[in-house]
């Protein structure tokens, strides 16, 4: 199964990943986790996606979609998580490999920020937070409608318990009855 996962900053993409992939061993691919890792490392490239990371700005496509080509290889079984982000990355995934689900969590905009202050990561500051909102929904929203017109969108209520999310997300994905 190759699945995708979609929301809003904070809507529990990274939290939910992780509970399906370890309860049904399929392999995550958590892009946050890849950039965050090159950026604690102080590699060339994390120096490089530093700067957008911090502001709440994304990371050019290009960069982006060499990382992902070098990550799916060879897999026939997937979770992607914050990737794809944006119309171009996700033509540029069709030409990799093909999609069978997207998930997208929904959940309310005042509920994320609740979420993501609370949390405290590196880029949960108020403003960085608001412009993340804001790009998400110039750049990733749009997904929602593409995903959607090509049938393989299964919408799933995000706010609720971490385990009342994780049944609706099993459900949907027809992982349990
Ligand atoms: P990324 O790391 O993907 O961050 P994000 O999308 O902003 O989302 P988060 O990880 O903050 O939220 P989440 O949905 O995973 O929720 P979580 O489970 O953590 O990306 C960071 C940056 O990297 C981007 O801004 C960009 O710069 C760059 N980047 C990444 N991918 C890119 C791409 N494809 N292209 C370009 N740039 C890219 O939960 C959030 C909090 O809520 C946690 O504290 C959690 O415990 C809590 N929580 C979870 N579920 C619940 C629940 N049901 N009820 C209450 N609290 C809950
Ligand atoms: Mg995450």
């Amino acid at each position: 199964m190759k699945v995708v996962f979609l929301g809003p900053p904070g809507a529990g993409k990274g939290t939910q990943v992780e509970i399906i992939s370890s309860r049904y061993n399929i392999p995550k691919i958590v892009m946050g986790d890849i950039l965050r890792s090159e950026v604690n490392r102080g590699t060339e490239l994390g120096k490089i996606v530093r700067q957008y990371m911090e502001k709440g700005e994304l990371v050019p496509d290009e960069i982006i979609l060499q990382i992902i080509e070098k990550h799916i290889k060879g897999l026939d079984s997937f979770i992607l998580d914050g990737f794809p982000r944006t119309l171009n990355q996700a033509k540029g995934l069709e030409k990799i490999t093909k999609i069978d689900r997207v998930v997208y969590i929904d959940v309310p905009d005042e509920e994320v920020k609740r979420r993501l202050l609370a949390r405290g990561r590196m880029d949960d500051k108020p403003e960085v937070i608001e412009n993340r909102l804001r790009v998400y929904k110039e750049q990733t929203q749009p997904l929602i409608d593409y995903y959607e017109s090509k049938g393989i969108l299964v919408r799933v209520d995000g706010v609720g318990s971490v385990e009342e999310v994780t049944g609706r997300i099993e459900r949907a994905l027809g992982l349990k009855g």
